[in-house]
């Protein structure tokens, strides 16, 4: 009788719905709301997103997939108190490699790679902002609802860090990224 009712349950029923669903739909959005990046060292990673009749979307990020590099360190940066003055980043790196992921809300991020200045949204959860060595970037604008989820390509190494915009600039053509 017992074993009967569990059966018979709506609950049940629910939990077995989604033999009933079909296949997965895996569906990338087709439409590209990012604009094209003018920037070097940058690029957009669009990422899955699987809506299979669940509620909700899972998005996934693997590395040497979507991911152009071996992650090593993932961080994530919430809990944006003052969101409206926050000014995030604010330094290039020499060698590290990253992919921004704005999971909730959003923000804006500013781009300058020596020549040219961009400024564009993350809002997307399955779209990422690829940022490569080399490019002096800043966040900011953030909703304070906003959480950045940021994959690395290596370890924290406070020496991969070019702080200081005059530095970033002597780096670059030290690099010959840039000509004098
Ligand atoms: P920072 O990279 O300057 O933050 P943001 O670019 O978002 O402005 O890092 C802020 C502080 O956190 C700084 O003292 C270094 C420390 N930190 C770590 O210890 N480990 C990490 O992985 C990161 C990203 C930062």
């Amino acid at each position: 009788m017992v074993n009967n009712i569990v059966k018979n349950s709506p609950m049940r029923a629910s939990m077995f719905a989604d033999t009933l669903l079909g296949p997965k739909i895996t569906c990338p959005k087709p439409v590209k709301i990012h604009p094209e990046l003018r920037v070097c060292h940058a690029r957009w990673i669009e990422i899955p997103e699987i809506v299979d009749g669940k509620d909700g979307i899972l998005s996934v990020a693997e590395e040497r997939k979507n991911i152009p590099f071996n992650i090593k360190r993932v961080y994530y940066i919430y809990n944006l108190l003052n969101h409206h003055d926050v000014q995030r980043g604010k330094h290039a790196h020499k060698t590290l490699e990253q992919v921004l992921f704005c999971i909730n809300g959003s923000c804006r991020i500013t781009l300058h790679d020596g020549l040219e200045t961009q400024e564009v949204v993350l809002s997307r959860p399955n779209v990422g902002l690829y940022i490569g060595p080399s490019m002096w970037h800043v966040m900011h604008s953030f909703e304070n609802n906003c959480i950045l989820l940021v994959m690395a390509s290596d370890y924290f190494n406070e020496e991969d860090y070019i702080r200081n915009y005059d530095d970033y600039l002597e780096h670059l053509q030290r690099e010959s990224i840039i000509d004098e």
